[in-house]
């Protein structure tokens, strides 16, 4: 499954249509990282350049011309090596640029310094994603800089950098139906991988243990890169929001949290679950994870056409602060512990984010100060939560050590929203049901 070579045709279009005549736009590859000495970290590419490339390897760099007669796209890249392609594997090299990745005229990458400053003269703009590469940065104004020394002879120098990233993530925020492809398998094969994971938890186990789990159901059905780090955090270890150790063991009366999703061909699914180590919810954890479920049924109930980014996280706030209260965490009213944050103690973060190509997505949640309406074919998580550390002495001990988050991917749709991710169980029963189907003790 993979994005066809015409989407990325007329992503590129659209972008040169933005960047506009007498203008340019240039973008490079991520670079291969060095893991230890000769070893490289998994290569991944950088998602805007792929995003309008579609071309996976590094030391790349795509450079868009809109109305340039030799040709518009230009793509500078490796050239074939024989020797590399026995070692390491293929790789497109000057011929594969154009034949299969569409470019209209491909360079090496070695040749840059000679090509790229006169492909900048007498350009107006140059939309460039600024401060992302140090060492291209400093290449680019030095081009200008040299260009600019020749204005004698009637050359001029590019006379602004314009960011390249506010355009491409503006595109970016809205998903095409091939991507929303991509998204449902990177959500379908996470959800089989919760399922698994919630499945074979039992006491005893430790939490690498169960991201062995996930890694298995994603690398089975093909998905071989995990979005981000998984998080799966049995009791405390829940109120660490980024938690990555996975190291500890499993125990009995503990609530499990995890954290995980995979990447389909450069897109991703984030989901989280909480259910207990044992199959059976505390009364204690019961209470809790019901207020967080009910918090997001309300949020969920504002994912549609029309309505600001923010509602879903202010109902959010409004039903975990009631429950709170409630429940006896909170003292006061409701109106007053929301206006001074009170509820920030045990729910720190927002109700989600864009999600995409990368799990935290590019595109501004504002425009001009007021928060950003909905609009069909944005994708976006939900994932309230309510975190109470160990420690908070504030609360009496039985919720103490207690973190829940239940996250969805949510795709907004013409006449509100799809829950891309509710495949896996999260009401209490459901949770119960389903480990009940396997030993747990
Ligand atoms: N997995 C990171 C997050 O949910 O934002
Ligand atoms: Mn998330
Ligand atoms: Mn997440």
């Amino acid at each position: 499954m993979t994005i066809k070579q015409a989407e990325f045709k007329k992503r590129r279009a659209a972008l040169m249509k933005q960047v506009g005549k007498s203008n340019i736009a240039i973008i490079a590859s991520a670079p291969q990282r060095t893991r230890n000495r000769d070893v490289h970290y998994p290569f991944r590419q950088d998602s805007d350049f792929f995003y309008l490339t579609g071309f996976n390897e590094p030391d790349a760099l795509a450079v868009f011309i809109p109305g340039r007669e030799q040709g518009e796209y230009i793509l500078f890249c490796r050239e074939f090596d024989q020797k590399k392609a026995l070692w390491e594997g293929a790789h497109a090299g000057l011929e594969g640029a154009t034949k299969h990745y569409e470019a209209d005229d491909s360079f090496p990458i070695t040749d840059l310094d000679d090509i790229l400053p006169g492909m900048l003269e007498n350009k107006g703009k140059v939309f460039y994603p600024m401060g992302k590469d140090s060492e291209l940065d400093h290449k680019l104004l030095e081009w200008i800089t040299h260009i600019r020394k020749q204005s004698r002879s009637g050359i001029t120098a590019p006379g602004e950098l314009v960011s390249l990233e506010h355009v491409v993530h503006e595109m970016r925020l809205f998903k095409s139906s091939e991507e929303i492809k991509l998204m449902r398998r990177a959500a379908e094969v996470s959800v089989c991988a919760h399922i698994r994971a919630m499945k074979a938890c039992k006491p005893g186990l430790y939490e690498y243990q169960i991201e062995a789990e996930l890694v298995h159901e994603f690398t089975a059905q093909g998905l071989r890169h995990v979005a981000y780090p998984s998080i799966v955090a049995g009791g405390s270890n829940a109120c660490v929001l980024h938690y990555v150790g996975n190291n500890d063991k499993l125990h009995k009366n503990d609530l499990l949290l995890i954290d995980a999703g995979a990447e389909c061909d450069h897109y991703a699914a984030d989901i989280t679950r909480t259910f207990p180590v044992s199959g059976t919810f505390t009364e204690p954890q019961r209470l809790l994870y019901q207020l967080v479920l009910d918090a997001q049924a309300a949020a969920l109930e504002h994912i549609r056409p029309g309505v600001a980014w923010n509602q879903a996280h202010e109902a959010s706030v409004e039903v975990l602060t009631k429950g709170l209260v409630k429940l006896g965490l909170l003292k006061g009213r409701v109106k007053t512990l929301i206006k001074n944050e009170k509820y920030k103690q045990f729910y720190m973060h927002r109700i989600g984010h864009w999600l995409g190509m990368d799990v935290h997505d590019v595109g501004d949640y504002k425009i001009k100060d007021e928060w950003r309406v909905l609009e069909p074919g944005m994708v976006l998580t939900v994932e309230p939560g309510l975190y109470v550390a160990a420690d908070c002495d504030s609360v009496e001990p039985q919720w103490r050590g207690i973190g829940i988050r239940i996250e969805d991917d949510v795709l907004v749709t013409k006449d509100g929203h799809e829950i891309l991710t509710h495949g896996v169980p999260k009401q209490i029963a459901a949770i119960e049901a389903l480990m009940a189907q396997c030993p747990h003790e």
